[in-house]
């Protein structure tokens, strides 16, 4: 029996990315890689990139927020919570949820980040949920958002093709009628965890002259390995989302997928039995955003979105993490 007194949904989205655009024209120059095998292996035709000393990703996060607030009509002081999904946090502490709270007057909140790198948006998303449906909260903010181009080797074409900076922020509030977030599968192993991951600066392998010879404080990623996976547990877990819920590929309205690789996407699609009209894609603009591409999706395409519409949200990233989301769009543009 549920414990729920009351459902989240989703009443608002907003997303930012930086003007900067890093395309694959430029990037080849920088390494040996053509825009012909960036776009056939992956999708990506550009990316964007903050730019510019001290920028962290609260910078993403308060200009999402920003938004998000005036857009909804929301003053910053009845926020009760953010939480900020991110890899890339402006500190290991504080949190980059207090920096946001605090740069758009968020003084009644608290927040905390969650790291689960490109799942973290859903793991973020399900957290907030809990606090709407037991009563406790009524204005959550989630944020997904990272600076990937922080942690990437601008002298190596393996990863830097992949990444680029944004994010987006959804405000999570008690739903009036059946629409909102319906259900969950959130899921994670370990045993991965060598295959994706940024080995350095951490308690394990603290900064040091060694570190940063190794290249310790860039991202690593064992690309086919973790494509493997990710093809494999995305497509596995939306289709359990979908029969756990009893619905059928006419059912759903929209897949809106975790932005790594469109052959990641079209699999996931192809194993749901929707077609491409209901796929939401923008990782030929954007790339890989890790936190940030599901919220950045959301606002790309919410203009689509009618009330009562079903969504499925997958995400596969480091950890390994992976997750799927049900939800019912809650409102009309
Ligand atoms: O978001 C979180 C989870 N991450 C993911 O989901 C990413 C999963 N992985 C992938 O999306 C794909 O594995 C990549 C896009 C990273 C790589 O695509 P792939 O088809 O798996 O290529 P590969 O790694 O097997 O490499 C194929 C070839 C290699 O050359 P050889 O050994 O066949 O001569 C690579 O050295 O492509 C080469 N290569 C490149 N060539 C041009 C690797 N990167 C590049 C590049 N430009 N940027």
């Amino acid at each position: 029996m549920s414990s729920k007194k009351y459902k989240a949904c989703i009443s608002g989205v907003h997303g930012y990315v930086p003007d900067y655009v890093l395309t694959n024209s430029e990037l080849e120059k920088l390494v040996d890689t053509t825009d012909e095998w960036i776009v056939t292996r992956t999708g990506i035709k550009e990316r964007r990139i903050l730019k510019g000393e001290l920028q962290g990703t609260s910078v993403l996060g308060v200009r999402c927020l920003e938004g998000l607030l005036e857009k909804t009509n929301t003053n910053p002081k009845d926020i009760d919570l953010i939480i900020v999904a991110t890899v890339t946090p402006d500190m290991f502490f504080p949190s980059t949820a207090n920096l946001i709270a605090d740069k758009v007057g968020a003084s009644k909140a608290y927040g905390f980040d969650i790291s689960a790198a490109c799942s973290g948006f859903l793991f973020a998303l399900t957290t907030g949920c809990q606090f709407i449906e037991s009563g406790t909260h009524k204005k959550v903010v989630v944020i997904g958002a990272d600076k990937m181009s922080s942690i990437i080797d601008y002298d190596e074409r393996k990863n830097c093709v992949l990444f680029g900076d944004g994010g987006g922020s959804v405000l999570l509030e008690r739903s009036n009628d059946d629409t909102g977030i319906q259900d969950y599968i959130l899921r994670s192993d370990g045993s991965g965890s060598d295959m994706l991951c940024l080995r350095g600066g951490g308690s394990l392998r603290p900064a040091s002259i060694e570190t940063i010879k190794n290249k310790d404080h860039y991202i690593y990623q064992e690309g086919s390995s973790v494509f493997k996976f990710a093809v494999t547990n995305m497509a596995d877990i939306s289709e359990e989302i979908m029969k756990k819920n009893n619905l059928s590929s006419d059912d759903v309205s929209y897949l809106v997928p975790h932005q790594a690789n469109k052959r990641i996407i079209d699999a996931t699609a192809k194993r749901m039995g929707v077609g491409p009209e209901k796929v939401l894609l923008n990782i030929e603009k954007y790339g890989n955003t890790t936190a940030g591409t599901i919220p950045l999706c959301l606002w790309d395409f919410e203009k689509k979105f009618k009330k009562g519409d079903n969504l499925i949200l997958a995400a596969f990233g480091g950890g390994f993490t992976w997750g799927s989301l049900y939800l019912k769009w809650s409102y009309n543009n």
